[in-house]
Formats: structure tokens, C-alpha cells, sequence
């Protein structure tokens, strides 16, 4: 069974974007700050959310504030940076009032702000980057800089206490696919990559070829349920036998292929059957290089992180093969999944820790490498 996070106190702005405060069982539990604690106001702004959180001691969630652009970019089909920059500037300070009074707290309380600074929208990014600046300088706290995609995987502390390094995690984004070994807190080697769509990015093509819209990975998730995964018969890309690297340009050509011949000769398509049929095609790839990963890496743990780790087929397959071969499968909600400043607040716990900080001079990075503070790259084979 999936975790709860159904507490979502929701509202829609007169610009249509939609306000949500997410309880779970901690934030309705709070306790008073005892002095050791370390209470981070997080901010995030890498693309359509414009996010705010208190965590405490890196897992317990104090407040959650998300303000969602997605309605204003469905009408283009996709994310306008210009659109979600000025939505941020707007939003951004509500935010972190709301992260702050749900958490019952002033700006004294909290120890640190950690922002997302990369990799992300450079506009997007910049708007919370300044946001933590001004309130870092304002306060005299301490700042501190977190990669977007480490934020992710860190959602997975915040859902699961005990859960400790080392671990193999599937991130899977729309703008990320990687297989990253957790080899500690805020330490991470790449086995695997994108070659050249993320596994996000391929779901929302897949999903606007076929005319159901923006955002896709969900709305193809629904339309998959009601269809044949085994309808038709997809290419599963493999970059080659030592790689852990993925590629989802071969199969998302392959649906726009089907489509065309399908509309070329008159033919109707059944579009839950195409929904099916891709999403397993794309499920079967992540497992396998999850699964061959974590074998090879003797990992008893596998976790996965990003917005697709919210798919029903992949956590259901991934659920499934880990208990085929005795490894605990950790899955964050997928509240937790997609785009949050909770998951910050746990990657800036531990950076905070290991006395990571950011000065004045932060800067938004559009391309922030994951694993930056150690940039290394280990595939399969020592090539
Ligand atoms: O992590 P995220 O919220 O933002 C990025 O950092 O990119 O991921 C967004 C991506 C989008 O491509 C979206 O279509 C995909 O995650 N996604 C899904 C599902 N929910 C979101 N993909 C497949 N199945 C889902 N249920
Ligand atoms: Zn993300």
C-alpha cells in the first residue's frame, strides 16, 4: 500500500494557480523545537512550483506549501519560462509565509535556508535563489545551496525514518533519468544516465502525440490502466550490454511512427492501448537497469525519486521485483515525488551537517551536474 499524504488543504488563486498546504501525520503531530533541533525553511522554484517547507532534523516535515503553475501552462502544451518566472516572483513570498506559520514559526526559529540553485529554468530558479539570499542576508542565518535532483532522492528520508545510505536510486524526472548509487549522505556516483530524453520528457511527448495534454506522465498513467500493455510491440533501447545508460528517443520515434502509419492508412487508434503499450515499454527498461544495478552494487535497498516515481506501473513493478529478490523497495508518495521543498529541506539537512554553505555570490546553474562537490562518473565497466 501506498503511504497517505491525502491531507492536502487546496485552494485555486484568481490566476489559476493552485495553492496546496499537504499535511501527513507528523505535520498534525508537532512538537515543540527542543534546542538541538535544526529547523530548515526550504525554497524551490526549478520549474512550475513555486515551493516552500519547514523540516525539521532533515525527516520530519513541519509544513509543506506548493503553489502549482500547471494549470496556466497546460493551454501551450508545456512549461513558458517567462510564465513561471513572473508566477514565482508572485507567489514566492505567500509561500514562505504560509511554510512558516503552518509550521508555527517566525524567521528566528529556523537555523538555515536552503535553495535550489540548479539544475532548473535559469529564470525560475533565479526567483527562489534570490528569495534565500535576501532572507539569508536579512536574518544573518545561513545559507545553503541544494542540487535539485538530490533533493529528490532525499524526499525518500522524509517518507522512510530508518532508511539510511547505502542505497541504489532510480531518479526519473522530465528532465532527468539516472541511476544513482547513495553511497552516503549528500554522496552519490551516476551508473547511468539519459543518452537523450529523460523518461519524463518521453511520457509527455508520448501523451501530446496522442492528444491527451500537459501534463502528460499522469494523464498517460490513466489512460494506461484502461488499456493492453501488450497491444503493440514498442523497441526496448539498450545503449549496450555494459551500460546502465537509458535512451527513450528510439521509442518515443517509434510511437509517432505508429501514429502516422495509423493515421496514413485511415486507421483509428485505440489511444489507452499506445498509453499501455509505451508506459510498459518504459517501465521494463527502468526495472531492468535498476534491478541489474542494485545486484551488481549488492544493494539490499532500491529507492526511486522524481516525478515518474509517482507512475503506478513502475512502483508496482519495481514493488514486485524487489521482493522476488529480498530487497526493501522504498517509494515516496507521490506528493513527495514531483516537485516539493520538503525533499530541499532534507538535501539541505545534510548539507548543512557537513558544513556546506553558500555565500552571496550563489547563482542560479541551469546545468548543475548531480554529484557536483565529487564529479565523477562510474559506468558498468571501468571504460
Ligand atoms: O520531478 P518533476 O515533478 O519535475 C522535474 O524535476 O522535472 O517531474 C515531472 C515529470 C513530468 O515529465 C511528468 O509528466 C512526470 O514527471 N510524471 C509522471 C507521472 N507524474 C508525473 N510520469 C509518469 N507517470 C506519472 N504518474
Ligand atoms: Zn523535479
Amino acid at each position: 500500500m501506498d503511504n497517505n499524504h491525502e491531507n492536502i488543504k487546496r485552494r485555486t488563486d484568481e490566476d489559476g494557480v493552485i495553492f496546496m498546504s499537504i499535511k501527513n501525520e507528523q505535520t498534525e503531530a508537532l512538537q515543540e523545537s527542543k534546542d538541538e533541533d535544526i529547523n530548515i525553511l526550504a525554497i524551490e522554484s526549478s520549474c512550475d512550483e513555486t515551493a516552500a517547507a519547514v523540516v525539521r532534523n532533515g525527516r520530519e516535515v513541519l509544513s509543506n506549501i506548493i503553489s502549482s503553475q500547471i494549470a496556466l501552462h497546460t493551454v501551450y502544451g508545456g512549461v513558458v519560462p517567462e510564465i513561471a518566472s513572473r508566477k514565482h516572483v508572485e507567489k514566492i513570498n505567500v509561500c514562505v509565509r504560509a511554510a512558516l506559520s503552518e509550521a508555527g514559526m517566525t524567521l528566528d526559529d529556523i537555523d538555515a535556508i536552503a535553495v535550489t540553485y540548479g539544475p532548473g529554468l535559469v529564470g525560475a530558479l533565479l526567483v527562489g535563489v534570490s528569495e534565500a539570499k535576501a532572507l539569508s542576508f536579512a536574518t544573518g542565518k545561513p545559507l545553503v545551496g541544494v542540487h535539485h535532483i538530490e533533493g529528490h532522492i532525499c524526499a525518500n528520508y522524509i517518507e522512510y525514518k530508518e532508511l539510511e545510505p547505502p542505497f541504489m536510486c532510480l531518479v526519473a524526472s522530465g528532465g532527468h533519468s539516472h541511476l544513482v548509487y547513495v553511497k552516503d549522505y549528500g554522496e552519490y556516483d551516476i551508473i547511468g544516465q539519459t543518452r537523450d530524453d529523460a523518461a519524463g520528457e518521453a511520457f509527455d511527448k508520448v501523451a501530446r502525440a496522442i492528444g491527451l495534454g500537459y501534463p502528460g506522465g499522469p494523464k498517460v498513467d490513466k489512460a494506461a490502466r484502461e488499456g493492453n500493455p501488450d497491444a503493440i510491440a514498442f523497441p526496448r533501447a539498450k545503449t549496450s550490454e555494459k551500460s546502465y545508460d537509458f535512451s527513450f528517443s528510439g521509442l518515443k520515434s517509434a510511437v509517432l511512427n505508429y501514429l502516422n502509419q495509423a493515421e496514413m492508412k485511415g486507421e483509428e487508434i485505440n489511444k489507452n492501448d499506445v498509453a499501455a503499450s509505451f508506459q510498459k515499454a518504459v517501465v521494463d527498461v527502468l526495472t531492468e537497469h535498476t534491478m541489474e544495478a542494485a545486484e551488481e552494487y549488492k544493494c539490499k535497498k532500491v529507492a526511486i525519486a522524481g516525478g515518474v516515481a509517482s507512475n503506478t506501473a513502475l512502483r508496482e513493478r519495481l514493488e514486485a521485483e524487489c521482493e522476488k529478490r529480498g530487497m526493501t523497495f522504498y517509494r515516496p508518495a507521490p506528493v513527495l515525488c514531483t516537485d516539493n521543498a520538503a525533499m530541499i529541506g532534507a538535501a539541505g539537512y545534510y548539507e548543512y551537517l557537513k558544513g556546506n554553505r553558500a555565500g552571496m555570490d550563489l547563482n542560479a546553474v541551469p546545468n548543475l551536474p548531480l554529484g557536483d562537490r565529487e564529479r565523477r562518473y562510474h559506468g558498468r565497466s571501468s571504460n
